[in-house]
C-alpha cells in the first residue's frame, strides 16, 4: 500500500477526540501516551527532521520556554520520524554548539519520540503527503488533563511556529475551563472574556446596569473583565 493510501485509511484525530494511545521510545525513555500524562496539559508536536535549520530554531526556542510551560501545568512531547540516535546527536549539537538569538547551552529536557516507523505520526495525521510523504508536518496537539484533544494547529515544513501563540493557546484554554467563558480575538490575560450572550438588546441593557465589569456590544456579544492576576492565580503553579 502506498503512503497516500495508508494515510487515507487512518482517520485524523479531531478536536474533542480522545488523544490516540501509543507507547514509544523517546530521548527520556519509554512513554505511554496519553495515560502517563494524565492530570497535566500536554503539547504533542511534530517536526519534519533533525539537523534542519527551521526545526533547530524551533527546538531552541521551545526548550528555553519549557519551565514557563511547566508552570502552566503543560508538558511538552516532540516527535519526528527520525531514530533515537539521530535525536540524541541533534539535541547534543543544539546544547553544545548552537547559539541562536541569545539562547545558548539549551538542554531539551522534554521527550522526543523516535518514530522511524511513522506509526505515531500516521495515527495523529502528521504525515500529509501533499506536503511530504516522508516527513511529518509541524503539527501541534493541545491535550487536556483528561486526555482530550482541545486544539490542533498545523504548519507546513517551511514555516517555524510562534511559541508565544502556543503558550497563549494553553492559557486561553485553561481560562475558558476555569471561568466558563470564551476568549476573543488576540486575547491575553487581563483582557475581557466573552460570556453567554444576553439574547436581546433589552436584556443586554439590563445586564449592564450596576455591573461596570461588563460590556454588552449587542444581544449576541457580551464580555466581562477578569483581572490578569485572577487568571494567572487560577492557572499558574506557584
Ligand atoms: C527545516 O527545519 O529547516 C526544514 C525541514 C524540512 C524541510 C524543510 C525545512
Amino acid at each position: 500500500m502506498d503512503t497516500q493510501n495508508q494515510c487515507d485509511i487512518i482517520p485524523m484525530p479531531r478536536i474533542g477526540d480522545k488523544a490516540p494511545e501509543f507507547k514509544a521510545s523517546t530521548t527520556q525513555g519509554e512513554i505511554i501516551f496519553p495515560g502517563q500524562f494524565s492530570g497535566s496539559w500536554v503539547i504533542l508536536f511534530s517536526h519534519p527532521a533533525d539537523f534542519t535549520p527551521v526545526c533547530t530554531s524551533e527546538f531552541i526556542t521551545f526548550a528555553s520556554l519549557q519551565d514557563q510551560f511547566a508552570k502552566a501545568n503543560c508538558k511538552l512531547v516532540g516527535l519526528s520520524v527520525d531514530g533515537l540516535y539521530s535525536h540524541i546527536a541533534w539535541l547534543r549539537t543544539i546544547q553544545e554548539k548552537i547559539e541562536y538569538r541569545g539562547m545558548k547551552n539549551v538542554e531539551v529536557k522534554f521527550p522526543l519520540i523516535d518514530d522511524v516507523t511513522m506509526e505515531v505520526a500516521k495515527k495523529y495525521g502528521m504525515i500529509q503527503p501533499g506536503e511530504s510523504s516522508t516527513k511529518a508536518v509541524r503539527a501541534v496537539f493541545f491535550i487536556d488533563p483528561k486526555g482530550i484533544i482541545r486544539a490542533i494547529i498545523y504548519y507546513p515544513l517551511s514555516l517555524g511556529r510562534n511559541f508565544d501563540e502556543l503558550y497563549r493557546v494553553v492559557i486561553a484554554l485553561q481560562t475558558a475551563d476555569a471561568f466558563s467563558c470564551a476568549t476573543p480575538a488576540d486575547w491575553r490575560p487581563g483582557d475581557d472574556v466573552i460570556v453567554p450572550a444576553p439574547g436581546t438588546c433589552d436584556a443586554a441593557k439590563e445586564r449592564m446596569q450596576g455591573k461596570p465589569d461588563m460590556t454588552c456590544y449587542d444581544w449576541f456579544f457580551s464580555t466581562r473583565k477578569i483581572d490578569k492576576e485572577k487568571v494567572l492565580d487560577a492557572i499558574l503553579k506557584k
